[in-house]
Parts: structure tokens; C-alpha cells; sequence
């Protein structure tokens, strides 16, 4: 029997990399879908030759999507991205295109606040040190000040980035650890909003004097490209910890891992890195550093939960629906490439 959307003349929509097969499921009852069924991502010209016929696209966070790729594939018209950050996504193009472009907020908020207060504790309290040591045989003696690392309860919890991430960051630090909640964010919160989650606004530099571990959850962007590099660093007290869950290039790893390795600041947590999968080999090579592979959002539930956001915003942008979370919504409509 023919499900909703069947029938000849189904748009055709590409999805650019693996998720999970139910939601390849749900696109197929709108589409005829090509879906890879590979971890890695496509190249700019394999992507705009497989993306050939195609009316939409689910992405990830690691999809280049331009002026170039748009310009080469007329038939797009929908750009969904099951990832929150879009620095991958020229939604600007997009728009002068009238590609609709989508990305994953809201779905991923706690499970990767979760991560990065994990991260963070990880950080102060040296865990990942700690069972290397253990795992290479060299735990004999139980000693005073062996993995002696930083408190979190009762500290100062930067935070630089108050969007939705941050601020349950913020909650998680300030009413589950009793920590005093520092914050830096281009556009400061209602006064309201700062006393509901016990956060205070500083300048950057002052933040930066102040925290004791820091957390970074900005957008990546021109104007973050580097926004803590080593004179960032250096105004961090020599006891802090840094902790990255925004985006590679956000922190100028280089300068981190040589701050690290002379222990101007005690240690970091990334998640994130400038060029990953690479990691800065300077990074690897310190032990005050724990590095997890981009996975802050990675809990099942939650990955599910972005990619079926994806397909929603898909099947709305094709089905002459309202996507939920668009990027660029004043093109739907009479702006929609046709
Ligand atoms: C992950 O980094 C995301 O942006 O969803």
C-alpha cells in the first residue's frame, strides 16, 4: 500500500552520511533517498556530484555547504544539518540561493551540558591521567598528593558562551555544586535570567582572571576564530583548568598545548579541535590534557533525537510544511528556489 508522499516523481534527497536506519525509514516514506551508509564525510566535489537530482540534503556537522556547491547543484533546495553549530553552512549563500538551510538546536542541550561538566570534572580531578598511569602497571603505592587536581564544588565556574548550553552548564555548576557562576556572552542576560541561574556577567578578561575552571561554549565564527589564544591564556590563573565543547578553532591549540606543557594553566579538557579529526601533535603530547573525539552530544537518545530533527525540518522544507528549526526561514515560499 503507498505511504504518505509515494508515488512517481518523489523528490529525490541525499543523506550525506550514516544515521540511524529509522530515520532513513521516515525519509523514504517522503522521497527517494540516497543514503550512505559511511562514517566519512564527502569531499566538496564528491558531495556536489552525489547531491546531482538532488532537492535536499541531510548533513552533518562536517559538510561543507557554499556558494560553490549550491552554484553546482541547482536542484537544491534544502540544507538540513542534524548538528547545533552551523559553522559548516553558509546560510548567507543558502539564502541567496533559496536553499533552505535547518540545523539541530534545543535536542542536544543536557546530554552535552552533561559532557562538558563531565570534561570538566575529568579535567580538575585528573581522571584520564590517573587510569593511564594505573593501565601502564605503575600503581604501587597510594601517596598524599598522588593526582592531587582542583576542587569543582565551591569554585568559579567560567563560562564563556551563555546560549542554551551554557546556561545548563551554569545550572548544573551553580546549584548542583554550589559554585559561583561567572559568564561572558556578546549580548548579556536579563537581569532576570541571570538571578534564575545564579550567573553574574563579567568582561572577558575579567572572566578570565576570575575562573577556575573555564568552559567554553560559543559559536564559531570570524569573530571567535581564536578568541582564546595565548594572551587569553596567560590571563588565567596558573591553577585553572580550560574546557572546549564549542569548536576547534574557538581556542588556538597551539598556543594551549604549549601553555599546558609549561603548566601556565594546570590542565584542559577538549572535545573540539582546530582541523580534527587532527589533533595538534603539541596536545598529545602532555598528560594535563584529556581529549575526547567531538562526541559531547553523543548519548543514543540524543543523537537520534538530532537526527529525527533533521528529517523534520527535510520533510517540512519538501512537503511545503513549516520547518521547525530553520535557519533562513524567509526563504520558504516565493524566496524557495523551484
Ligand atoms: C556538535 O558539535 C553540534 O554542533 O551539534
Amino acid at each position: 500500500m503507498a505511504s504518505e508522499g509515494r508515488g512517481a516523481g518523489r523528490p529525490r534527497v541525499l543523506v550525506a552520511r550514516r544515521v540511524f536506519p529509522e530515520v532513513v525509514a521516515r525519509l523514504q516514506a517522503h522521497f527517494e533517498v540516497d543514503a550512505r551508509d559511511a562514517d566519512d564525510p564527502l569531499a566538496p566535489t564528491a558531495l556536489a556530484e552525489r547531491l546531482q537530482g538532488c532537492a535536499g540534503v541531510l548533513v552533518a556537522g562536517t559538510e561543507r555547504i557554499d556558494a560553490a556547491l549550491l552554484g553546482a547543484c541547482p536542484g537544491l533546495r534544502a540544507v538540513c544539518s542534524m548538528a547545533v553549530g552551523f559553522n559548516n553552512i553558509d546560510v548567507a549563500a543558502c539564502t541567496a540561493h533559496g536553499v533552505l538551510a535547518s540545523n539541530a538546536p534545543g535536542v542536544l542541550t543536557e546530554t552535552t551540558a552533561d559532557f562538558g561538566f563531565a570534561l570538566m570534572m575529568a579535567t580538575a580531578r585528573r581522571i584520564s591521567e590517573a587510569e593511564h598511569w594505573l593501565r601502564a602497571g605503575q600503581w604501587q603505592h597510594w601517596s598524599v598528593d598522588g593526582f592531587a587536581g582542583a576542587d569543582v564544588h565551591g569554585a568559579t565556574l567560567g563560562i564563556l558562551g551563555m546560549g542554551r548550553i551554557g546556561q545548563a552548564i551554569a545550572r548544573r555548576g551553580a546549584f548542583g555544586f554550589g559554585m559561583r557562576v561567572v559568564y561572558h556572552n556578546r549580548r548579556r542576560l536579563e537581569a532576570a535570567d541571570e538571578a534564575a541561574l545564579g550567573a553574574r556577567w563579567l568582561p572577558l578578561d575579567e572572566l578570565l582572571a576570575a575562573a577556575d575552571h573555564l568552559v567554553i561554549v560559543v559559536p564559531y565564527t570570524p569573530d571567535t576564530h581564536h578568541l582564546v589564544g595565548e594572551a587569553e591564556i596567560a590571563r588565567m590563573k596558573p591553577t585553572a583548568t580550560l574546557v572546549n565543547i564549542a569548536r576547534g578553532g574557538v581556542v588556538d591549540d597551539a598556543a594551549l598545548a604549549q601553555a599546558l606543557r609549561e603548566r601556565r594553566i594546570a590542565a584542559a579538557g577538549l572535545d573540539v579541535f582546530e582541523g580534527e579529526p587532527a589533533v595538534h601533535p603539541g596536545l598529545l603530547a602532555v598528560p594535563n590534557v584529556v581529549l575526547t573525539p567531538h562526541i559531547a552530544s553523543a548519548s543514543l537518545p540524543t543523537r537520534r533525537a538530532m537526527a529525527d530533527l533533521a528529517a523534520d525540518n527535510l520533510i517540512a522544507a519538501l512537503t511545503g510544511g513549516t520547518p521547525p528549526t530553520a535557519l533562513n526561514p524567509e526563504v520558504l515560499g516565493a524566496g524557495m528556489r523551484c
